[in-house]
């Protein structure tokens, strides 16, 4: 099964740009950059990549992004994340960036923003990787700042497809978002929301009704209620469950009573993805595999998440045409 995987063709909807530094990169830039950071040496910075709950992530994952500060610096990171979906034969990925975490230390939105844009553009002329680019607002600061945000994005509306809502879920509701939300809409901005992560299925009905989402991040908490379960199956409403994720931060306590299989099973458009690789020990092919070994699945099973993903991404119908195709020839030739 692991060579099935391998090659399998891959779809990814929910990663963070700044959550793909690995250690030793964050190294380099530190000392291109002059940074200081917490950490003597690599394994250090391993050995403190374990958490609790969601914000004794945050905390550390926040502090990595100081080492970025030039456009290099953001190509960089976003270049070396294209690389292994290269490996993970990722063919398409939709990658979301979080602006706050860096206009709030002086970076200009556009350093950001074009550098990241600038590797996205060569990963689809030198590797064949096409993509999407989704601005998260840190739901942990105030609506003022969300809207500055967006209208700082707004030269930039060619190279944003959407836009998400990320940090901590637990006391800042969607409903802290509506307006910022309406507005995006307006402007032309898909929209997607981290809900039911740590929160309450609540937040995932909230975030559907309040922000009209039309994908919800994680997710996982929909079981608690069966009526949003049925509700989603209904409406294809997609999730981008993100399983290491949810082990390194306590979702669940092992992958064996991860839902996401129950989920696949009761017919919910769910996928895989890998949310921060590198703080939670693994790319895509790690998270396929994770399941796939705690679960026991069919090659259908597993090629179904990538089928998912094709119909949950924001690109066209020809293009979706075109990665339906592929995945299912390479189905027909690895049954
Ligand atoms: N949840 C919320 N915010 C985040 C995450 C996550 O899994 N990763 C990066 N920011
Ligand atoms: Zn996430």
């Amino acid at each position: 099964m692991k060579e099935f995987i391998q090659s399998l063709p891959k779809v990814e909807l929910h990663l963070h740009l700044e959550g793909t530094l690995e250690p030793e990169l964050m190294f380099a830039l530190a000392k291109r950059n002059d940074v200081d950071i917490p950490f003597n040496s690599i394994d250090q910075v391993r050995d403190a990549y374990s958490f609790h709950n969601l914000q004794s992530f945050l905390d550390i994952y926040y502090q990595g992004a100081n080492v970025l500060i030039n456009e290099q610096d953001f190509f960089d990171l976003t270049w070396a994340y294209l690389r292994r979906c290269q490996g993970d034969n990722v063919l398409h990925t939709e990658v979301f960036f979080d602006p706050q975490t860096h206009t709030a230390r002086g970076i200009s939105f556009e350093t950001v923003v074009n550098g990241i844009h600038r590797a996205l553009v060569q990963g689809a002329t030198e590797l064949g990787i096409s993509s999407k680019l989704i601005m998260c607002f840190l739901r942990h600061l105030d609506e003022e700042s969300a809207f500055k945000t967006l209208q700082q994005a707004q030269p930039h509306r060619d190279k944003i497809v959407a836009v998400g809502l990320d940090s901590s879920e637990i006391g800042h509701p969607p409903a802290k978002f509506e307006r910022v939300f309406k507005n995006a809409i307006t402007l032309g901005f898909l929209t997607v929301a981290h809900a039911g992560e740590e929160g309450a299925a609540s937040n995932i009905s909230e975030a559907l009704n309040l922000l009209q989402i039309t994908r919800i991040d994680h997710g996982v908490r929909c079981s608690e209620d069966e009526t949003l379960v049925k509700q989603l199956v209904s409406e294809r409403i997609p999730l981008t469950v993100c399983p290491l994720s949810n082990i390194k931060l306590k979702v669940f306590d092992t992958m064996a009573q991860h839902n996401i299989v129950e989920l696949l099973r009761k017919g919910l458009c769910v996928t895989i993805n890998s949310d921060d690789p590198a703080y939670f020990g693994g790319y895509m092919v790690d998270n396929f595999s994770a399941v796939a070994n705690a679960h026991p699945m069919s090659k259908m099973e597993i090629a179904q998440f990538t089928f998912n993903a094709i119909a949950a991404s924001f690109i066209s119908k020809s293009e979706k045409e075109r990665l339906r195709i592929v995945t299912q020839s390479y189905l027909d030739l690895h049954p």
